[in-house]
């Protein structure tokens, strides 16, 4: 993706309300030409809404969209150049494959042989071999398959940017995983722009160029993936990386503060600050599991913590821990599998440059 492509869409102030409830409040952002976009957030954020804003099947009550510059808030779907593909996909059941992918252009009164022709070709393009395909009923396939021939529809309509509200949620992780790649790969030999919503940040992070994560209405963060998973600006949006540790932190003035685990209070040392904290203020410690590591005898860490090893996952090379270090708390320990006998140990230690310092 070219970083200084110019904008295709721009969402500038816009603010969705219905009666008293703001459900996108103030959002402005830009999808670049080519881009794979996605927006992630929890369930209620307002992911849907602002979908629906941009494609045109709601209004905003303030503020302005701009496709290439041209200011569109009034311009109906219909007339935009841009496609929404649904969650529940609204296929034509009573149709065959074929029939369903060439339905755009057959509204456009393309001659059979072009329609046939087009469709063929989407219909390989999706991995879906049109001589076994073409002629089968859509409610003979199964959801995966569905999936794609909604996804060659909405090709068939050649939009400026496709618009996606978690088209995969309804499928099993294994399938689900392979569709994302085949997205990805779908947008890049298209080049059309994608704007794609989900809950799931690890699903943005596989398929997007950016990311932008939502909160209640309001964007938390926008930027590259790795970006993101870096610097995460706060503990919302580290939580939904993963599983990360996040530790309920009170400063207690330079780089001392203590860890309020609920039972009991552990002295920490933090990371260099670039404005160290005022005595008192709460923040949230973030620590992937795979920082934390389980010391030798004599073996120091910026900060150590005796635990208890509650569970062992295998996750093939590695091992993740579950370790309680008072009752009630509990962290989260990543390591390879040739580390098992430190662990018996029961001592946890990290570096403070492998933590981070966060608002909540
Ligand atoms: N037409 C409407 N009238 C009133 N409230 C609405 C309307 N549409 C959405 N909302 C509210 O706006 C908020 C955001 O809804 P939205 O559907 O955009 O969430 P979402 O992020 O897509 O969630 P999900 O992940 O569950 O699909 C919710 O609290 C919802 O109840
Ligand atoms: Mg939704």
């Amino acid at each position: 993706m070219d970083e200084s492509a110019a904008p295709i869409l721009e969402v500038a102030s816009v603010t969705k309300r219905f009666g008293k409830f703001t459900a996108v409040n103030d959002v402005s952002f830009k999808i670049r030409d080519g881009e794979f976009f996605t927006l992630v957030g929890p369930s209620g954020s307002g992911k849907t809404t602002l979908l629906r804003i941009l494609v045109g099947m709601e209004k905003p009550t303030t503020g302005e969209l701009r496709l290439r510059g041209e200011i569109i808030n009034d311009l109906p779907p219909n007339r935009r150049p841009t496609c929404m593909v649904f969650q529940s996909l609204a296929l034509f059941p009573h149709m065959t494959v074929g029939k369903n992918v060439e339905f755009p252009l057959t509204i456009r009164g393309a001659s059979e042989s072009d329609r046939r022709t087009r469709a063929w070709e989407l219909l390989k393009l999706l991995h879906l071999d049109p001589n076994r395909y073409y002629d089968k009923n859509v409610s003979q396939c199964s959801g995966g398959e569905r999936q794609r021939v909604a996804l060659a529809r909405a090709l068939a309509y050649d939009p400026e940017i496709l618009f996606f509200d978690e088209p995969l949620s309804a499928l099993d992780a294994r399938l689900r995983k392979m569709l994302q790649k085949e997205l990805k790969d779908i947008q890049r030999s298209t080049k059309k722009t994608f704007c794609y919503v989900t809950h799931s940040l690890e699903e943005a992070m596989v398929m997007s160029d950016r990311v932008a994560i939502l909160r209640a209405g309001v964007i938390e963060q926008i930027g590259m993936p790795d970006e993101i998973y870096a610097s995460p600006k706060n503990a919302f949006v580290a939580e939904f990386m993963g599983e990360v540790n996040l530790l309920d932190i009170t400063a207690l003035g330079g780089a001392s503060a203590t860890w309020d685990t609920g039972r009991k209070t552990v002295p920490l040392a933090l990371p260099e600050l670039p404005v160290p904290l005022e005595a008192g203020a709460k923040r949230k410690l973030l620590i992937r599991p795979e920082s934390l590591r389980f010391l030798a005898a004599g073996e120091h860490a910026g900060n150590t913590v005796p635990v208890k090893i509650l569970n062992e996952f295998s996750l093939g090379s590695r091992i993740q821990y579950h370790v309680e270090v008072c009752p009630g708390c509990t962290l989260t320990v990543e390591r390879l599998r040739e580390e098992r006998t430190a662990a018996a140990a029961g001592v946890l230690g990290w570096e403070l440059a492998d933590s981070q310092v966060l608002e909540s």
